[in-house]
């Protein structure tokens, strides 16, 4: 059986009905912080497969202790953290705490119950903005804030942990995942106004938010808005399922990029929207966000050697699934 800690979340729900339709067992762990209990009846739903649950929370050891010993779980896939950049620069104790302890925590508890493998959620974020894209794995790194840096420390943290153990880790570095489940029953849904690109521009064609404010035209980039790689969040959860494989036949860790390897503007992303959507995504250009780069994607070559796995979805794809999701969820 597969722990998915953060299984609730977006890219857990997303990262456990992939794994249930590939037919394997599966256990999500989660507190429900940033996520709602009925999201584990959709993913179920969505995957048609029946999923086990606990309620707990992850940096407990007590809880995680009994969750070991009452399930049969022989990997682990870490998503459980919180994940928002401003609020890490305001409570920096909270991400530090919260991140570093939910990896502590099950670390210790994988090596009491002898279980070796364990896929870590880690981020495009802990890349040297200043790096030209696109980003290898062995590109300089350097965090700004400390979301990144508790993404970058566990990782340090597993480094030194695979030197002693017998574990095999792959941590795998996502660039943006957006999107939804093509049923339209699982996506992301943020509280209040969305941080994000994506689940902001669906709130405006959906016409729950007015305009997008556009961070920033004077860009060194052809329309002169910000480049990243987006990458559908099916395809995300695809490279979770390749990485397992790969680990469970591997030892030590491994860091892989997962993205497209094509950058998209704030601008393009705009345009597909309005297609996919058919609805108007009026917007405003505004100052630079404080913090923001102007060019972001990834080198995916490592993914394909190592997972073969490439993303196979387009940007179209996940502007029309994440409409699906928006519309679905706004009808009910
Ligand atoms: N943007 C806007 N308006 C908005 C929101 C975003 O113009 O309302 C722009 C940004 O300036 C940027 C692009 O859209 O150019 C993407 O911004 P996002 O906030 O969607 O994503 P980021 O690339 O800034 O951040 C994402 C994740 C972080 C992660 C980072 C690096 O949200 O968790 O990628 O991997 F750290």
């Amino acid at each position: 059986m597969i722990l998915v800690a953060g299984g609730a979340g977006f890219i857990g729900s997303h990262v456990c009905a992939e794994l249930l339709e590939q037919g394997r067992d599966v256990l999500v762990a989660d507190n429900f912080s940033n996520s709602t209990r009925d999201v584990i009846g959709r993913i179920s739903e969505a995957a048609n497969k029946r999923l086990s649950f606990a309620e707990i929370d992850l940096a407990d050891k007590k809880a995680v202790s009994e969750l070991f010993s009452r399930y049969d779980i022989d990997s682990v896939i870490l998503l459980a953290g919180y994940k928002a950049v401003g609020e890490s620069v305001q409570k920096p104790l909270m991400y530090y705490r919260n991140n570093i302890d939910i990896a502590l925590t099950l670390l210790e508890q994988m090596q009491l119950s002898g279980v070796k493998v364990l896929i870590f959620s880690s981020s495009a974020t802990v890349y040297d903005g200043n790096s030209p894209s696109p980003l290898k794995e062995n590109s300089p790194l350097c965090q700004t804030n400390p979301y990144g840096r508790t993404k970058r420390m566990i990782e340090q943290i597993l480094d030194d942990t695979v030197k002693t153990a017998d574990m095999s880790v792959v941590s795998l570095r996502y660039f943006n995942p957006v999107g939804a489940h093509k049923s339209g029953l699982i996506g992301e849904d943020p509280n209040g106004i969305p941080n994000n690109l994506m689940p902001y521009i669906a709130k405006v064609a959906s016409g729950e938010l007015r305009y997008l404010n556009v961070f920033g035209n004077d860009y060194p980039t052809p329309d002169g808005t910000g480049i990243r790689d987006y990458i559908h969040v099916c395809d995300l959860a695809k490279g979770h399922v390749k990485a397992l494989e790969y680990a469970k036949n591997h030892s030590g860790i491994e860091y892989i990029n997962l993205g497209t390897g094509r950058g998209t503007s704030v601008l393009e992303m705009v345009c597909a929207f309005e297609k996919a959507s058919g609805k108007p995504v009026p917007y405003k250009i505004m100052p630079r966000r404080a913090g923001d780069i102007a060019v972001c994607f990834a080198d995916c070559s490592r993914a394909k050697e190592l997972l073969g796995f490439e993303a196979a979805l387009g940007v179209d794809d996940m502007c029309r699934d994440l409409w699906r999701y928006q519309s679905l969820k706004n009808s009910n």
